[in-house]
């Protein structure tokens, strides 16, 4: 297979120039001529749009390892490198410098905010911080075990029949996507005081994104909290590292429900689900479980990467791996030292942590994990500061999916204004029984 170069325009036409790339591929006696297309940091794409018409032949790529399924320009990631952008902007930057609000406007809308759009953009999280109280019953329709995320993303969808005059109206996106974000927050506040048998707080008008949240999970009617300006610093990193993450697999699920042209409350109740996953989202529960049963059992580390690597084992050491990253995952790196700053700052001793350092040193020098580009991702120490936060371990995906929001939106946005937008409808190889007669039951 020979392939050139070819260039990229921004809504990721190839473009018509003498450079054109062309991948040749021989079928048989035939061969046929693919465009590449590079995108703006010079990654290569391999067009097969028109593969089957002109070879009658379909690609089969298990999980997309090998599969782009569209043209972004919303985050970057490189795996070898160890690098995540935002709109072109580094997750270094951000995390230290941005707050969520400001990272989602700049995910969403593309650009940072002026200082008046980022005061009329708060604005407007405080306007539609409040649920409709007829919400409120749905909750008592939940069993006081129910996951938060099962509570999340069915409260999204019944959050839009409560939008209904607007949810399917393309100019009013500005106004559904801040209700959704701003709502989020309150819904999840509100599983949470369900779980444990209080009353709901609402939210304060006054208080900040990360502060209100806190504030509606943590105040008690006869007491209220005030969140420490260490929480709220921390949290908002939580946030911005978690905002968005190219075509993950709940990604790929918002745009999956977008391209049938469902509306955005639909698509992201679809994302909620399909984050929950452990392999996914679910994972940072998965690692302080791990974790606090490594802690409780008094296992040695060395123990259990020997565990972890016998083969006839299927432990997994959670929140390791990752499909992209082949190094390090950058956000891992600023949510580890945002848990020394945090659990130092609010005097915490959280003996999980040392736990979690010890498998991270061991497994960054051992073969196992080396020859399979195994590091720490950005679940294997956010546990530990949402636990430092006061936040259950049933929660932990609910806060990844609050931070994903913003992702959600922009790519629900971009896969709707794509001009060659189509449903997506992947295609198969069929295995199983060919064609045979129907047997009546007597003769079965
Ligand atoms: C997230 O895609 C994203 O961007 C996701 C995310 C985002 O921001 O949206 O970054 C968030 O989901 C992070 C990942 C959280 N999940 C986990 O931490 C669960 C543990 N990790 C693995 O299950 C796994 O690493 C995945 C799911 C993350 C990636 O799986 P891949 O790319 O399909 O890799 P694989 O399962 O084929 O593994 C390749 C090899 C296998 O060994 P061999 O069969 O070659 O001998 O590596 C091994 C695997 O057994 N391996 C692990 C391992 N992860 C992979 N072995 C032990 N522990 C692990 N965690």
């Amino acid at each position: 297979m020979l392939c050139q170069r070819a260039g990229l325009h921004q809504n990721g036409e190839s473009m018509a120039d003498s450079k054109k790339d062309i991948c040749r591929i021989e079928l048989g006696e035939s061969s046929y001529e693919l465009p590449v297309v590079v995108g703006s940091e010079g990654e290569r794409g391999i067009d097969i749009s028109s593969l089957r018409s002109t070879t009658g032949h379909i690609a089969l790529d298990r999980g997309y390892m090998n599969t782009g399924s569209c043209v972004s320009s919303i985050s970057y990631i490189d795996g070898e490198q160890g690098i995540l952008r935002y709109r072109g902007i580094a997750i270094e930057d951000l995390a230290e410098k941005s707050t969520f609000v400001e990272t989602a406007y700049l995910v969403i809308y593309g650009e940072l905010p002026t200082a008046s759009q980022l005061k009329e953009f708060s604005a407007m999280f405080t306007k539609y911080e409040m649920l409709h109280e007829g919400l409120k019953h749905h909750f008592e329709g939940f069993p006081p075990n129910a996951h938060p995320m099962a509570i999340l993303s069915s409260m999204i969808n019944a959050m839009g029949c409560y939008e209904a005059d607007i949810a399917d109206s393309d100019q009013h996106f500005d106004e559904v996507l801040v209700r959704i974000m701003s709502k989020v927050r309150t819904i999840a506040a509100f599983s949470y005081k369900k779980s444990i048998g209080e009353p709901f707080i609402y939210p304060y008008p006054e208080f900040s994104y990360c502060a209100n949240l806190l504030h509606m999970m943590f105040s008690v009617p006869y007491k209220e909290f005030f969140p420490s300006k260490e929480a709220i610093s921390a949290l908002n990193k939580f946030f911005i590292l978690h905002a968005d993450h190219e075509q993950n697999c709940s990604t790929s699920t918002v745009r999956m429900v977008a391209s049938s042209k469902a509306n955005l409350f639909a698509s992201i109740a679809a994302g909620v689900c399909s984050l929950w996953g452990p392999l996914h989202g679910g994972a940072n529960m998965a690692v302080i479980e791990m974790l606090d049963q490594l802690y409780k059992d008094k296992t040695k580390t060395k123990d259990f990467v020997a565990q972890i690597k016998d083969s006839t084992n299927k432990t997994k050491l959670m929140g390791f791996g990752h499909r992209v990253y082949k190094n390090h995952d950058p956000r891992a790196k600023i949510i580890k030292k945002s848990c020394d700053e945090l659990l130092s700052k609010l005097k915490i001793n959280d003996p999980t942590l040392e736990i979690a350092k010890e498998l991270e040193e061991i497994a960054l020098q051992d073969e196992y994990f080396i020859s399979r580009k195994l590091y720490p991702n950005v679940d294997f120490y956010s546990g530990i500061i949402l636990r430092a936060l006061g936040i259950p371990a049933n929660m932990f995906t609910v806060m990844f999916a609050i931070g994903r929001i913003p992702g959600w939106i922009a790519q629900w946005r971009e896969e709707n204004a794509d001009p060659k937008g189509k449903i997506c409808r992947p295609r198969q190889i069929y295995n199983g029984q060919t064609s045979r007669p129907y047997k009546k039951l007597a003769d079965r």
